[in-house]
């Protein structure tokens, strides 16, 4: 479980939260029609190596790039590739995680591409509008269910639905701790969260149906039912009764 009380321990989830966030901040001025996936991944990487980090994701279990990049029904994990080339209408999840110091930091963003539909600009905006009320759930004394029952209720009361196959995630000196943090689940249920928890809360919502499989790579997830889907993450620290969002 990831539970930073020195001031040490907290000053590098910090830098390396940091340096996630920065990534983001420039894949996203980056992006527009004709920029392939490959060349997100590399900026990406690039970025986090300048800044002294690891990427994360790298070699984790063999995932082979830096940036995980997920256009439209792909949900999450979708790998860059030369032949890919991001469109004018698209919504494209980016995934950033960087290593250093001793610490990961992980947080994902979903970009719209010039000018996309209607309910593909909502189902964004839900995911976003999710993502802070799971946070804002996350306080010290409230459950792991707390943060998924805040998730599900916001997703379901605007007609979309939550992935269940994949969930959030306790952090720290590793990637993925413990405890999982489902976007679905019941207040005052599951762990009880105490300060300086370090978590990764992050909604996958799909507009259509909650089902989902991977392809043949072996990594992207899309949705069984070809719907789009939208991802938003971000590492915080509990902390009283207002977590810090170590990726703002
Ligand atoms: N944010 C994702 C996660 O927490 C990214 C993992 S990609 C992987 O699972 F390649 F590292 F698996
Ligand atoms: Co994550």
């Amino acid at each position: 479980m990831g539970i930073v009380t020195l001031k040490r321990d907290v000053a590098a989830v910090r830098e390396s939260c940091r340096i996630v966030r920065k990534v983001l901040t420039e894949l996203a001025q980056f992006i527009q029609p004709g920029v392939t996936t490959a060349e997100i991944n590399a900026l990406g990487r690039d970025i986090l190596r300048a800044e002294g980090a690891v990427p994360s994701f790298l070699n984790y279990n063999g995932y082979p790039a830096a940036v995980c990049v997920s256009i439209n029904r792909e949900v999450v994990h979708g790998i860059p590739s030369a032949d890919r080339a991001v469109k004018d209408g698209d919504i494209v999840g980016i995934d950033v995680g960087a290593y250093k110091n001793g610490y990961h930091g992980d947080a994902a963003e979903t970009i719209m591409v010039g000018s996309v539909s209607p309910e593909a600009r909502r189902l964004v905006e839900v995911t976003y509008e999710a993502r802070s009320l799971g946070i804002a759930a996350a306080v010290h004394g409230n459950c792991v269910g707390d943060i998924g029952h805040a998730v599900q209720s916001c997703v379901e009361a605007n007609g979309f639905s939550v992935v269940y196959q994949l969930v959030g995630h306790g952090i720290g000196r590793k990637l993925h701790e413990k405890p999982q943090v489902p976007n679905y689940g019941k207040a005052g249920k599951g762990m009880k969260l105490s300060n300086g928890l370090l978590l990764a809360i992050e909604p996958m919502v799909n507009a259509g149906a909650s089902g989902v499989r991977c392809l043949q790579d072996g990594w992207t997830v899309v949705t069984d039912d070809g719907s789009l889907s939208a991802h938003a993450e971000n590492t915080i620290m509990v902390n009283g009764n207002e977590p810090e969002i170590l990726t703002a």
